[in-house]
């Protein structure tokens, strides 16, 4: 007998299914946490959990979680998914390909008979993004390092809480499962997903076998200055904003640059008040995004980016608040769950290499209670967070190919 595989027919039609909800023409979908859009991506990918027969729940943060019963059903559980929200003008693959892979394989095991001693968990991790609120609400909860009661305080900017986006698609929440895990209660997580950068596709590589997450620090700041005439000011006299702003973001991306290869630093926001062609801007609002392999260079890259902000803007005459949003550490991947992804590379016979992800996972939070690990396919040209997010077919197939022989070799 040959060696398993999933469907990537019905694979991919899944994938084209999903990728149209939020979809706007050209510029790829929006299904940012807990909106209208995520939470009819939400039904349907419950429709068909039920579907593929897998026990489903929601727990009280978001989270979806189809259960498939093991031989010995009291064992810990083997799980495995991603998460199917998505930034603004997102691809079609970004966590998307991880949980309806993770569909597939529960398709593929109950199509050809094959039970598992462990039982089989497909989880849907709610907001990932962290667009709408900061980021892994969902695998945050899970693994305990965000309590219930202050995820569902979190505020989007228009002021909605989580808890009540979270109630516009589930009005009992009460009603719904307890989302803490304990230690113990779970054997192992994989993570299939896109690369997100271009190692895997510039090398011809169909597999990537993660070591080790990025950590990440993002902060938002503000920056108070004080209004005037564009054409009266003069220049010696201003406090502006926009100056401080501006120094800030290039100081960032010199930081990064000069700290070499592993050290990522973006502005992806900068919004000034009132913002007006005119008129000198009286306050700025920017984020910063700051993500690094190495724990100690992320540390000291922080905390000269916090004195580098304080001698600038008191340079200018600037006030500012700052505060983290979010903060996760480098986090190193299980060499049980890696060595099992290497037994199933072999088993498929697919090209692979050893990578880290600089892109930040769910995985990371599953790593304060279990093993962990994940599995990377190729992101053409490196895009990702675009709306031409694109992996080859034969690529989706292998890495999926990849998770079924991986997920056989921990549950049995
Ligand atoms: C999550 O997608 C991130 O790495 O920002
Ligand atoms: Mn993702
Ligand atoms: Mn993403």
């Amino acid at each position: 007998m040959g060696v398993l595989e999933i469907s990537l027919e019905r694979l991919l039609s899944d994938l084209y299914e999903l990728a149209k909800i939020g979809e706007t023409q050209g510029q790829g979908r929006t299904r940012l946490a807990l909106s209208d859009e995520d939470h009819r991506a939400r039904r349907l990918l419950i429709s068909k959990m039920v579907d593929a027969g897998l026990e489903v729940r929601v727990d009280k943060v978001g989270n979806i979680i189809g259960r498939r019963r093991g031989v010995e059903d009291n064992l810990p559980v083997v799980a495995f998914g991603s998460h199917i929200d998505t930034v603004p003008n997102a691809g079609m693959f970004d966590g998307c390909l991880g949980v309806l892979a993770g569909l597939e394989v529960i398709r593929t095991l109950n199509q050809n008979n094959i039970p598992t001693r462990h039982p089989l968990e497909l989880i849907s991790f709610s907001n990932e993004e962290g667009v709408r609120y900061p980021l892994m609400t969902g695998s945050r909860v899970a693994a305990g390092s965000l309590q219930l009661d202050e995820a569902y305080r979190q505020t989007d900017s228009s002021g909605i809480t989580y808890l009540e986006a979270l109630k516009s698609g589930h009005p009992n929440v009460e009603n719904l499962a307890e989302p803490l895990r304990r230690h113990g209660e779970i054997k192992a997580w994989v993570e299939l997903h896109i690369e997100q950068g271009p190692v895997l596709d510039s090398e011809k590589i169909s597999i990537g076998i993660v070591e080790a997450i990025a950590g990440i620090s993002q902060w938002l700041l503000e920056i108070n200055g004080r209004s005037g005439h564009a054409g009266t000011t003069p220049m010696t006299f201003r406090r502006d904003p926009v100056i401080g702003a501006s120094k800030i973001a290039l100081e960032i991306n010199r930081l990064a640059r000069e700290k070499g290869s592993g050290v990522f630093g973006t502005v992806g926001i900068i919004r000034t008040y009132p913002s007006a062609i005119n008129v000198i801007a009286n306050r700025a609002e920017m984020s910063i995004d700051l993500r690094d392999i190495s724990p100690q260079r992320l540390n000291e890259s922080r905390r000269e980016i916090l004195s580098y902000i304080e001698d600038t803007l008191s340079g200018l005459g600037l006030t500012y608040s700052i505060r983290e949003r979010a903060r996760l550490e480098p986090t190193p991947m299980s060499k049980t769950v890696m060595d099992s992804i290497m037994e199933a590379v072999s088993r498929t016979g697919v090209s692979y290499r050893m990578i880290p992800s600089g892109a930040v996972h769910d995985t990371q939070n599953m790593a304060r209670i279990t093993d962990v690990g994940m599995v990377f396919v190729p992101s053409r040209d490196g895009i990702s967070h675009a709306p031409d997010e694109w992996t080859e077919p034969t690529d989706i197939k292998a890495g999926a190919d990849v998770l079924l022989h991986t997920i056989l070799e921990l549950a049995s």
